[in-house]
């Protein structure tokens, strides 16, 4: 019986986390957790011009979906994830790009020359777009899946992806 209780708990506890860590990523003022389709990660790096010596961040990398398109056409990867149980997945799946576990409002983004994000339209874009200008250089790219970028120079757009110019 104890044992039983024993693995109800441990069931019941992982359960409770996995649900959690889908919204828990909001409390820093990032996005929940929602893949972008295969489909539109592929459109997304046709769009964003990607080159071979561009350094690409994926911001809220998730369970590294973005990055393992992006290193097929780029040496220089990097995924951003807030979220451990993601981040681990993505560090599996993504063996070619560097994938840090942190909080990307505290990632510097200087040397970006690419710059991939699914977050959230209004407040949380607004605030990652204020980062971005202050960070990179002029000319970076900034793609932006389903929520366009308020105060950024749109340079290209197809569908719902979104490309800028810093
Ligand atoms: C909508 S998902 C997009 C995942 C992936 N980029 C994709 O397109 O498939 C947003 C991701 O951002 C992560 N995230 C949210 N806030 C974050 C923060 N402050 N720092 C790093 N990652 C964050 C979430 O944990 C989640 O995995």
């Amino acid at each position: 019986m104890m044992i039983m209780d024993l693995l109800l708990a441990i069931i019941l506890l992982a359960v409770a986390y996995v649900v959690a860590s889908v919204f828990y990523p909001m409390l820093t003022g990032g996005a929940g957790y929602t893949p972008t389709p295969r489909n539109k990660v592929v459109e997304a790096l046709e769009l964003a011009e990607l080159s071979r010596d561009d350094l690409f961040y994926d911001l809220g990398c998730g369970t590294g979906a973005v990055l393992v398109e992006a290193s097929k056409l780029c040496d220089h990867v990097k995924g951003i994830e807030i979220e451990p149980l993601r981040w681990f997945i993505a560090s599996l799946r993504a063996r070619d790009a560097e994938v840090i576990l942190g909080d990307l409002f505290k990632q510097d983004l200087s040397d970006a020359d690419v710059i991939f994000m699914f977050q959230y339209a209004g407040r949380i874009n607004d605030r990652i777009a204020r980062k971005i200008k202050n960070e990179v250089r002029p000319g970076t790219r900034v793609v932006s899946y389903l929520h366009p970028i308020e105060d950024m120079r749109l340079v290209r757009k197809r569908d719902d992806i979104f490309v800028y110019e810093a």
